[in-house]
């Protein structure tokens, strides 16, 4: 038998070119090492996560008992076996048990997930968010297109091409004004019921996206509207909650599930595993409601048959194959979410709550910010109320030049990404520290100016560590400190 490939060829294998680390810097496209990295202030958790020692740990022990196990079976039998322990693991963290009848699929990241389901519904209308505020990739995922040039099994489709002999059509709702407040909910429950009412009279199957949360922060459209839709046309809309940020508590999961809905997540965001994985929790009466629909061989390019959960006709037309990266790297997240899942909510709340006041305070009494408003997280439509979830984890705001009279000007997007990029890799290694964060967002203008949003964000690892008052204080800290590195920065542009 071939040698067992080394845990860190596997965590760079088996996903898109978003993970392949820069020979020169073996950095991917995030700034994520390959390595764990504890010299840099990770918090950018809404884009994407370094691997931990934790998660790297747990990986090279799954890599051991892979290759011991590939000793005596096939490689095929190691990783069915294995895909089916992390699913009823992963379950298991998520608070659910058999009796939930609750399924989970597993493919290389959160826009891999959005393009299978995708195939696996086909509806003929998906209504999502703006994309901005989302996976870059999601669009053409949903509209049956690869999303990459290299996609993620078997490489070299041409980018935008369909995936399979279906394509559905795509409609988009803008989550935030010009000025980067959220719109009005009044105004887009008017809007996305225009769109369904329209389709229904077509007499198109839809898929409407609720994302809970957004790369800022919101849960968008209004769960009232979705869930009132849904209630209204159930044989014709399916909803799934990208929850790909895994910002969500296990109430909230629940309930969500509880209303079949399909929820998509990911580890490599809240909950620091490397970058990427994706997963779909599936409720049996969807699953059920699917039975029959078997995938298009054009999804062998993103899935395994031992991706989909056991006896899904779904999956009978994929090849059997093995994706041994994808499995260490839900390893390594898990390993966070076993951590996490100990704790209760008074371990959780009080440092949500301190960080934000820190830096919102930060960034209120300071010109060269301005923070990207967002309501309470209000999830009490479906029963979910007085979780941790309802505290904001991630921080957008906005970056002004304060000139010698005064006079604020906004940072164009190229200025904000510049900053981002130093904040990440200093010109100067040995003279700054270097601070994580999220990848710059479009968040309309200012003063005519088109503006990004940087985010400053809290992770299920912040959140295991912050059980340590001083970590706690420190890393507090270290996200004022990011925003002080960000003003000496704006006078370097
Ligand atoms: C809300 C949301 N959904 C989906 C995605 C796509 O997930 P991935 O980056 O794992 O492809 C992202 C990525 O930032 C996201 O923020």
């Amino acid at each position: 038998m071939t040698e067992f490939p080394a845990t860190i060829d596997l965590l760079v294998s088996g996903g898109d070119s978003r993970i392949t680390p820069n020979p020169q810097t073996g950095l991917n496209k995030y700034g994520c090492s390959t390595m764990p990295d504890n010299e840099i202030v990770a918090l950018g958790s809404s884009t994407a996560s370094i691997i931990s020692l934790r998660g790297m740990n747990a990986a090279q022990v799954l890599r051991e008992r892979c290759a011991q196990r590939a000793r005596r079976h096939t490689l095929q039998d190691v990783y069915d076996q294995q895909m089916q322990a992390l699913r009823s693991e992963l379950l298991s963290l998520c608070g659910l048990s058999e009796e939930d009848k609750v399924d989970a699929l597993f493919a290389a990241s959160g826009t891999d997930i959005h393009l299978l389901i995708a195939q696996w519904l086909q509806p003929d209308l998906t209504v999502m968010i703006d994309p901005a505020e989302t996976g870059s990739g999601l669009a053409a995922a949903l509209q049956g297109k690869h999303f990459s040039s290299d996609s993620t099994c078997a490489g070299g489709a041409p980018e935008s091409t369909s995936v399979s002999d279906w394509q559905g059509e795509l409609q988009t709702l803008v989550a935030r004004e010009k000025n980067g407040k959220p719109r009005d909910i009044a105004s887009v429950d008017a809007e996305l019921l225009d769109i369904v009412e329209q389709a229904i009279k077509a007499n198109k199957r839809l898929l409407l996206i609720l994302t809970d949360v957004c790369k800022t922060g919101l849960i968008f459209p209004g769960i009232a509207s979705i869930k009132k839709l849904q209630q209204r046309w159930p044989e014709k809309i399916q909803v799934v909650v990208d929850a790909c940020q895994f910002r969500l508590s296990k109430q909230s999961l629940r309930a969500y599930l509880a209303h079949d809905f399909c929820i998509a997540l990911t580890g490599s965001k809240f909950l620091g595993g490397p970058t990427f994985s994706g997963a779909l929790l599936i409720p049996h009466s969807v699953a059920n409601a699917r039975q029959d629909q078997v995938l298009h061989e054009g999804a062998r390019a993103y899935s395994h048959a031992a991706d989909w959960p056991r006896g899904y006709k779904a999956s009978l037309n994929l090849h059997p194959g093995t994706n041994f990266g994808l499995l260490l790297r839900w390893e390594a997240a898990i390993a966070e979410l076993r951590e996490f899942a100990q704790l209760n909510e008074q371990q959780i709340r009080p440092f949500l709550q301190a960080f934000h006041k820190a830096v919102s305070d930060r960034i209120q009494q300071d010109p060269h910010f301005e923070a990207v408003s967002n309501p309470m997280l209000d999830r009490s439509e479906i029963g979910s109320v007085g979780n941790w979830d309802e505290e904001q984890s991630i921080f957008p705001f906005i970056i002004y030049r304060v000139t010698s009279s005064g006079e604020r000007q906004p940072l164009s997007r190229s200025e904000s990404a510049k900053v981002y990029q130093e904040l990440q890799r200093p010109a100067d290694v040995q003279q700054h520290r270097r601070f994580q964060l999220g990848q710059p967002v479009l968040c309309g203008e200012r003063i005519g100016v088109p503006v990004s949003a940087l985010r400053l964000c809290v992770s299920a690892p912040m959140l295991v560590s912050a059980q340590e008052k001083t970590t706690a204080d420190n890393m507090i800290a270290e996200a004022v400190l990011a925003l002080d590195r960000i003003i000496e920065i704006i006078d370097t542009l």
